[in-house]
């Protein structure tokens, strides 16, 4: 059985996702199968964390398509650089969205989400081949720690796909 010890929230952000890293390693090692990989690293991030939604879109026919995911239900088709997701796929970076509603194009998968990450999977070459979206119940939630704890994580998933 799968165990992880609970993020202590009160140490730095930096510590946090050191241990949430060390987690994702440790709960993919010895699993080659994608979809059992990024299904157990959506239900850790989003308990860990206690994220609204956690989930990824894969490219597929010049589309991103709903993957695994933990939360509430989702769009399941997001066109190029259409809202946050296909904006970081377009872009081929990492968007941080403080207040969704003042996002030009924001796509509202639920009113519940306030605040957004989106981070994009890359291929050996570099391309974006999906994203991993992270989505908050509150304004705010993610900043330049967020975005650069995050960006190693997605850096470990992009070496394991
Ligand atoms: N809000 C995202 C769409 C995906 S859902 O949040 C799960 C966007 O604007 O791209």
């Amino acid at each position: 059985m799968i165990t992880t010890t609970s993020i202590d929230k009160k140490t730095s952000k930096k510590t946090q996702y050191e241990v949430l890293l060390a987690q994702v390693k440790s709960i993919t090692a010895g699993e080659s199968n994608r979809i059992a990989n990024l299904g157990n690293i959506c239900a850790l991030l989003k308990y860990e964390m206690n994220w609204f939604w956690v989930g990824f879109y894969f490219v597929e026919n010049e589309t991103l398509v709903l993957n695994t995911f933990q939360g509430t239900l989702a769009c399941t088709r997001i066109k190029k650089r259409e809202g946050v997701c296909g904006k970081s796929w377009g872009e081929n970076k990492t968007i941080v969205v403080s207040d969704v509603n003042k996002f030009e194009g924001h796509i509202a998968c639920s009113s519940i989400t306030k605040s957004e990450i989106v981070l994009p999977i890359r291929d050996e070459n570099n391309n974006c081949i999906g994203v991993l979206d992270i989505d908050s119940e509150f304004l705010n939630t993610f900043d330049i720690e967020d975005k650069l704890g995050l960006e190693q994580i997605t850096t470990f998933i992009n070496s394991i796909l």
